[in-house]
């Protein structure tokens, strides 16, 4: 596809959307609308990219920085065909095909598209103009297809200004157009604003084409959802749940086992090993992907996550931003923040938050842990209810606990602080300063035992 020029249109307002943020950036599996028709376009290789944006222009153009697409200002919304003579301005001296995709249509598919280029490729008489259309039971919204009676196409009729007759029309048009690029320049001029809503119609080209004698091609597409238009949210939840149904699938495909599929919510771009099982619940999402033979339980959340080959996820676990090992346990109830990693083997148990903090190989922190801003060596344990101080109400500092060490449960590791390799903490010990290698550190109150003292409170009458 690289001689042909792509236009996708995406300047309008998206009104019935009733929001502040530009439709096309309205998200769909994890990625802006517009993500789509886009990363289409660079899977088929197509020459250049031309995004017509208008309506939150900034926000669209920072939302697709970096990538190569080119953008193009339509300053006032009058319509779509005044929205591809911008693009066209653009395109002076290029002589090829012109492909125009509406950035509200993000489902569509590679073999429609690559199904609208051969037809119009194909005939002794090449059309001027191909477009895709499809039949729908409710078609309301739509521009609805006109055919003659020899079942050509003379014109496409705007929901709001269809007849009765016309309204019952169930061929619609799906925005997605190929065009000789003469044909095109020629006669976006031409195109009139004498409409119910008083736009410059970009549909009304076939109308154009016929009057000169120009063919017109249709390649009617099966899948009327694969086509479908968002201009609401109930559409955009729609295409949400195909958007996702697609990307399951994918990975069932491959080898992951998805126990139900209508409640598992995995983003666009994230990967998964053969023979992972995910349940119902979870929502992975970002640029997570997760190894193979995992064990993926009910309720988690992963975000832009990478996980080893072989780790356990327990229910209602949350992961942002880290990088987990092989045969790792996490949860259940367990937290890892932004900026966290866990080695090989490693264990973080129940009610466990763990932030910027790297735990080393085999080690383990089972219970009602805060490890923040620290450095875990291998094979540690971590008792239960043990903490890192890494804040005095001003500044963060890091704790070191080196290999083998042991923290005592409910003990408290005031940063800055570094626990020695193989040293013990004992249980219930607030550490301040460093502990040696191989020491053992005890900061308890000695223990007192009253004889008898229970029994004299209730005696006194509870004065004890
Ligand atoms: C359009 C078609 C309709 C078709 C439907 C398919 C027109 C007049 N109608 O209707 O025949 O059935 O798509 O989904 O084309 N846009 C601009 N600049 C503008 C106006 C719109 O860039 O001035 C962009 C929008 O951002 C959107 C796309 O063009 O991405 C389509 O516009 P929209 O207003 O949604 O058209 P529909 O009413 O859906
Ligand atoms: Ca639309």
């Amino acid at each position: 596809m690289r001689n042909i020029a792509a236009i996708v249109l995406a300047a309008g307002k998206g009104t019935r959307m009733k929001s502040r943020t530009p439709k096309v950036l309205h998200g769909i599996a994890g990625r802006p609308m517009l993500f789509y028709p886009l990363q289409l376009l660079k899977e088929l290789q197509a020459g250049r990219v031309l995004v017509v944006v208008g309506h939150g222009a900034d926000g669209i153009r920072k939302a697709f920085e970096g990538e190569r697409a080119e953008f193009v200002l339509q300053k006032e919304q009058l319509g779509t065909g005044h929205a591809v003579m911008c693009a066209l301005k653009e395109l002076k001296g290029f002589e090829g095909d012109v492909l125009i995709l509406s950035g509200d249509v993000p489902l569509i598919k590679k073999e429609t598209l690559s199904g609208l280029v051969s037809l119009h490729g194909k005939g002794r008489r090449k059309p001027v103009l191909s477009l895709v259309t499809t039949l729908v039971d409710n078609p309301a919204g739509y521009g609805r297809i006109v055919r003659d009676e020899h079942g050509h196409i003379t014109r496409i009729v705007e929901d709001k200004d269809a007849s009765p007759l016309q309204k019952a029309i169930k061929e619609v048009n799906c925005g997605i157009y190929l065009a000789e690029s003469a044909f095109l320049s020629k006669n976006i001029k031409k195109i009139g604003k004498n409409n119910a809503q008083g736009e410059y119609y970009l549909p009304d080209l076939v109308q154009l084409a016929v009057t000169q004698g120009g063919r017109v091609e249709a390649l009617i597409a099966g899948d009327a959802v694969e086509v479908m238009g968002i201009n609401n949210r109930i559409e955009l939840a729609r295409a949400e749940a195909h958007m996702r149904s697609r990307i399951l699938e994918s990975l069932m495909l491959s080898g992951v086992t998805v126990v139900d599929p209508a409640a598992t919510y995995v983003d666009y771009g994230v990967s998964a090993g053969a023979d992972t099982v995910i349940y119902p619940g979870t929502r992975i999402t970002g640029k997570s992907s997760i190894g193979s033979g995992c064990l993926i339980e009910d309720n988690c959340v992963i975000e832009s996550a990478e996980i080893g080959d072989g780790t356990v996820i327990k229910s209602s676990s949350v992961i942002e931003d880290s990088k987990i090992g092989q045969g790792v346990s996490i949860g259940p109830f367990a937290r890892l923040r932004p900026g966290s990693s866990s080695g090989d083997q490693a264990r973080v148990g129940n009610f466990v938050e763990i932030k910027k903090s790297a735990i080393g190989k085999g080690s383990k922190a089972n219970h009602l842990s805060y490890i923040g801003d620290t450095t875990v060596g291998e094979g540690v344990n971590i008792g239960a209810g043990s903490i890192t101080c890494n804040y005095d109400g001003v500044n963060k500092y890091r704790t070191v606990i080196e290999d083998g060490a042991f923290i005592g449960s409910d003990s408290q590791l005031v940063a800055p602080v570094k626990v020695g390799k193989g040293a013990y903490v004992g249980s219930g010990t607030t550490v301040t300063k460093d502990v040696p290698p191989g020491a053992l550190v005890v900061t308890r109150a000695p223990e007192k035992v009253v004889e008898g003292w229970a029994e004299r409170k209730k005696k006194s009458g509870g004065k004890g």
